[in-house]
């Protein structure tokens, strides 16, 4: 089987294609035959190995696991005596939490990690995005008592992680405002946004009001610079946090200040990726596909991504023989949003 690979931390030129073994299950795994998966904003970062920081799981001096990749959409191949729930061909999706192995036609996945059938009419690359940027989003709101009507601003909310939280947030009728660049506004504001400050053309500051909840969602602000506009009572979510977020994370802990500051790690969880793919099937949230690279062109799809700028999701066509996908291929690569006024 192809899989990517690399060896060193680098550039995106250590990603090569190699052809590999095909594994085979263990008592409690699952082999799948992959049909999508993602570059995702921690993909490149664990491809070249900085901050360094990222080696404490990612290998100190080399990768422990030459197969990157962290969300596979894909059909079930074989499985392991152990395995419950699962048989060979249903379509399915899911995270690798913080280990990897997408990044190839076959994989092997733990039978207890985050996975869900597919839904009809959802194609296998906008099944594999959502895993990272959707279980991340929920994950983090569940830690925030989300009331309809509450403002929201969201700072970043282009990224694969803004889209998500923008969509399940506008499920429960909050109010929400994004910070991103002009080119990205009408997916955005089609997608529920109320309202969008494009930080290219406008002045961030005078359009800020006071927020009961702010997300920091792509690190290109912190607490210190959005505090003032937050509510005494306020939430501050950093999903990339900047390093004075954990300083006052730290300071408000200590001093019992009334804001709170939620940063840290989103897990992935089975419960949240069903509630997820419930609401895929329903129509209630699609995610924002930028771009779609074949296998070949996976180092070209790292360079973009890295460039920080992805609107959304990069997703990676593994294999394109299966008439589901050509059929809803078409569908993804117009990178619809969901025009929605879900919950209302
Ligand atoms: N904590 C966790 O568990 C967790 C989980 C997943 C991801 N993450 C992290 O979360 C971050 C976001 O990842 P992502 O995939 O959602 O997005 P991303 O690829 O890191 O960011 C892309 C988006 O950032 C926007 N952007 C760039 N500069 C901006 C600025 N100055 N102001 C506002 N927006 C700006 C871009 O929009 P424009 O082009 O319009 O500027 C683009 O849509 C990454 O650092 C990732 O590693 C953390």
């Amino acid at each position: 089987m192809k899989a990517f690979t690399f060896k060193k931390y680098g550039e995106a030129s250590v990603l090569n294609m190699q052809e590999l073994p095909k594994p085979t299950p263990k008592s409690n795994e699952i082999l799948v035959r992959v049909i999508a998966t993602s570059v995702t904003a921690g993909d490149w970062r664990i491809r070249s190995g900085k901050p360094f920081a990222i080696r404490l799981f990612a290998g100190l001096f080399k990768p422990k696991n030459p197969v990157l990749g962290h969300e596979y959409a894909g059909v079930v191949e074989q499985v392991g005596e152990e395995v419950k729930g699962w048989k060979q061909g249903d379509k399915i999706f899911g995270g690798t939490g913080l280990e990897s192995g997408t990044y190839s036609e076959y994989m092997l996945i733990d039978s207890d990690k985050a996975m869900e059938k597919i839904p009809e009419g959802v194609s296998f690359e906008e099944a594999a995005v959502v895993p990272v940027g959707y279980m991340t989003a929920y994950d983090f709101l569940k830690k925030v008592n989300v009331k309809p009507n509450m403002k929201v601003l969201i700072h970043g909310i282009s990224g694969s992680v803004g889209s998500a939280i923008l969509q399940l947030l506008k499920l429960e009728n909050a109010h929400v405002t994004g910070v991103c660049s002009s080119k990205n506004a009408n997916w955005v504001k089609r997608m529920g946004a109320d309202k969008v400050i494009a930080y290219d053309l406008e002045d961030l500051e005078s359009n800020l009001e006071n927020y009961d909840l702010i997300v920091n969602a792509v690190g290109k602000t912190s607490f210190q610079e959005l505090k003032h506009c937050l509510v005494s009572t306020g939430v501050y979510i950093a999903i990339d946090a900047a390093g004075s977020d954990y300083v006052d994370w730290a300071k408000g802990k200590i001093l019992k200040d009334s804001r709170q500051i939620i940063l840290g790690i989103g897990n992935q969880y089975q419960e949240d990726l069903s509630r997820i793919q419930k609401l895929l099937a329903k129509g209630f949230i699609r995610p924002h596909i930028d771009r779609i690279y074949t296998f070949e062109e996976l180092p070209a799809a790292h360079d973009y991504v890295q460039k920080g700028r992805k609107a959304g999701n990069v997703a990676i066509r593994v294999e394109n023989s299966d008439p589901f996908f050509s059929q809803s291929f078409s569908n993804s690569a117009q990178g619809f949003g969901l025009d929605t006024k879900v919950g209302s």
